[in-house]
């Protein structure tokens, strides 16, 4: 039995790998400051399938003291994880504060503890002009790559893909933070990955329009909200790739069996082409799966930091790890209605009440 603490173990990626550590048969710790919406529910599942929260922020550095007793791995999966926070100037400071200071908070405590370190990072660190200027072909419901180039093609986008340019705050903040656990890696021999996830999606998702945005979409449907399809021209031919929990959660208890040998390796996670939607696609999924449609508008101007088109190239971790996904889209958003379908209180509480 090994103690797994998890930050952000009240989010919705942390609360799925507490529920499956404990399965495992570990002993976890799930830290949260408990700032996302809805993330109480979450403490509660967490603590019935047998974890031990504690309350902390990871800003302050005498929180994660009060961890009692040796870890032997840490899940850094705390976050303030939307892009559009901070791109006004008014969070820059808290963005900066909360993804970045406190991951290297989480580092020293592991450091010191001499615990090994998963830390769940995001596609957003590739930065979004490089993204938005490869070429790409308008087909009936998506934008298609076009064009190949480094680190970029049909495949997915990979590691090798330029990494100069704006990328939001979100994506620089989560950027640091690896080059920061990988320098700690090195330096202080400290076991640690990179799990670097596209959207990922399903059950237990707080999904909201700017994180979540699949949940969102499929729980719009379900309450018939009315929904806009924003940017790109306003057609919702923009992709995503989206890797459900279920595949996310296998490969970082994959990750955990063999902790020792990695010094700060960068593993993309995604759906990649396999499992990818336009918002365009997402919608026919959304009314097929709920026998539901709803208003849409389209606002033709894009947000700040918006990608036409991601999906993540696997191969490195496939060759690796011998991980790739298994869920494709459809299967991604079954579950989460079925999920929302068996729990209607639960979904009232999160989402509200239909429209
Ligand atoms: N969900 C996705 O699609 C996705 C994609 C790529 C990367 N990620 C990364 O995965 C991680 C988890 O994301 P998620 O989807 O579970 O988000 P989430 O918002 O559901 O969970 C984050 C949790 O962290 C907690 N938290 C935030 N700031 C904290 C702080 N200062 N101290 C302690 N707890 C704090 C929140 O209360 C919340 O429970 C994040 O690091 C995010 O960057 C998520």
């Amino acid at each position: 039995m090994a103690t797994i603490l998890i930050t952000g173990g009240c989010g919705f990626i942390g609360s799925n790998l507490a529920v499956a550590f404990r399965k495992r048969g570990d002993r976890v710790v799930a830290l949260d400051n408990l700032s996302r919406k809805g993330s109480e529910i979450l403490k509660e599942r967490v603590e019935a399938a047998g974890a031990e929260f504690v309350r902390g922020d990871i800003r302050n550095p005498a929180d994660l003291e009060q961890v009692a007793g040796p870890v032997d791995l840490m899940l850094e999966c705390s976050a303030e994880p939307s892009v559009l926070v901070g791109l006004d100037g008014n969070d820059a400071e808290f963005m900066v504060q909360n993804n970045l200071v406190g991951s290297l908070h989480c580092f020293e405590f592991a450091r010191k503890r001499k615990a090994a370190v998963i830390f769940l990072s995001t596609s957003r660190v590739y930065p979004y002009d490089g993204l938005n200027r490869q070429e790409y072909r308008e087909e009936a419901t998506r934008f298609v790559p076009a064009g190949t180039g480094p680190g970029f093609g049909p495949e997915g986008v990979g590691l090798d893909f330029p990494m100069d340019g704006a990328r939001s705050l979100y994506g620089a903040t989560k950027l640091a933070s690896e080059i920061m656990l990988q320098e700690y890696s090195r330096q202080y021999d400290l076991p640690a990955v990179i799990t670097r996830c596209g959207v990922v999606a399903g059950p237990w998702q707080l999904g909201k329009q700017d994180q979540g945005v699949f949940t969102y979409w499929l729980v719009s449907h379900m309450l018939q909200r009315p929904l806009a399809y924003i940017g790109f021209g306003g057609q919702g031919k923009q992709v995503r790739d989206l890797l459900h929990i279920d595949d996310l959660v296998d490969l970082v208890l994959r990750q955990a069996e063999r902790i020792g040998e990695f010094r700060g390796a960068v593993f993309p996670a995604g759906g990649s082409a396999f499992s990818s939607l336009s918002l365009r696609e997402a919608t026919d999924l959304c009314q097929r799966l709920t026998g539901r449609a709803v208003p849409l508008s389209a606002r033709p101007d894009n947000r700040p930091a918006d990608v036409i088109w991601f999906a993540t190239d696997n191969r490195r971790t496939t060759e690796r790890l011998g991980w790739k996904p298994t869920r494709d889209a459809e299967t991604v958003l079954r579950d989460i209605r079925d999920w929302l379908q068996t729990h209607p209180d639960l979904m009232a509480a999160i989402f509200g009440k239909p429209a």
